[in-house]
């Protein structure tokens, strides 16, 4: 039976080492802030939203918040992000995705001063990971790399399979394990036999939205599967592997919920941080 790879307890903890460092930067004359924006009424993004200025608030960052209506122009949304730029109170900014179909978001998301992009999202940011600089990294991502580490999972030489492609996770996700020399391949829906590909994996990452994709038969048995798919069914948070038979496989493998969302938050509570730190003179 899998060891379960407890996202909260690590989020806990790096959460601390945030607030400590909040505390520290406030003290020298820098508060860190986080801009949240929602553009419209979308009630997932509603609850992403209000979690995170939540955690903001618990961690001694402020958040800004800004929601607009469903009709705002492409314009106003981009005049937000060359004011919140501009704001010296803001070290973070957040463009909840995805915005409104009128709307073009690669623009907003790249308006964004690099040194401010908490989600990682832009082309300076995604462009500085391809070249190994340092730079505010994907949340998510970054957050699976934080619960490898903490538990002792090795990456270099290891055969990471990461499961879609999306910007958002995929791409970076192999990026990040490429740099801890992770040898990496990377599947989306069009790969010829998926489940043979995952079979290889000695780390497993589906990020791809499909409830319980993931059978026991794609697993390599002592493999460490992570689930960044979530999937609302029937009012339940559910994951792309099926858990209980995978986990019959899996040496490390993490539940959905309490696996890697609370690291997403966490991430994004430690990259506002990390970004007002760099305010400080
Ligand atoms: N929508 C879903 N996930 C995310 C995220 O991590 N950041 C932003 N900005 N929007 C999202």
């Amino acid at each position: 039976m899998a060891e379960i790879i407890d996202g909260r307890k690590v989020a806990a903890a790096i959460n601390e080492r945030t607030a400590a460092e909040a505390a520290r930067l406030a003290a020298l004359g820098v508060s860190p802030g986080l801009a949240v924006v929602l553009v419209g009424d979308d009630p997932a993004s509603q609850t992403y939203v209000t979690m995170k200025e939540r955690d903001a608030a618990a961690l001694g960052i402020a958040s800004f918040d800004h929601r607009l209506p469903a009709d705002t122009e492409q314009g106003q949304l981009e005049a937000l992000v060359d004011s919140l730029n501009a704001d010296p109170a803001v070290h973070g900014i957040l463009v909840q995705l995805p915005l409104p179909r009128h709307l073009d978001a690669e623009p907003v998301i790249d308006r964004i001063s690099p040194g401010k992009d908490a989600d990682g999202f832009g082309v300076s940011s995604l462009g500085r990971l391809v070249r190994g600089l340092p730079g505010l990294r994907s949340c998510t991502p970054a957050g699976v790399m934080e619960l490898l580490r903490a538990y002792d999972v090795p990456i270099e030489g290891a055969r990471a399979v990461v499961v879609g492609r999306s910007t958002m996770v995929g791409k970076p996700m192999a990026l990040l394990l490429l740099e801890a020399d992770a040898t990496v391949m990377v599947c989306h829906s069009r790969t010829r036999d998926l489940a043979d590909v995952c079979r290889e994996a000695d780390i497993l990452v589906s990020a791809v939205g499909r409830p319980r994709m993931v059978r026991r038969e794609w697993v390599k048995p002592g493999a460490v599967v992570v689930d960044v798919g979530t999937t609302r069914l029937d009012g339940k948070l559910v994951g792309d592997v099926a858990f209980e038979e995978v986990a019959e496989v899996a040496s490390k493998i993490t539940p959905v919920p309490g696996g890697v969302g609370p690291m997403t938050r966490a991430m994004l509570m430690a990259n506002t941080v990390a970004a007002a730190r760099k305010a400080v003179r």
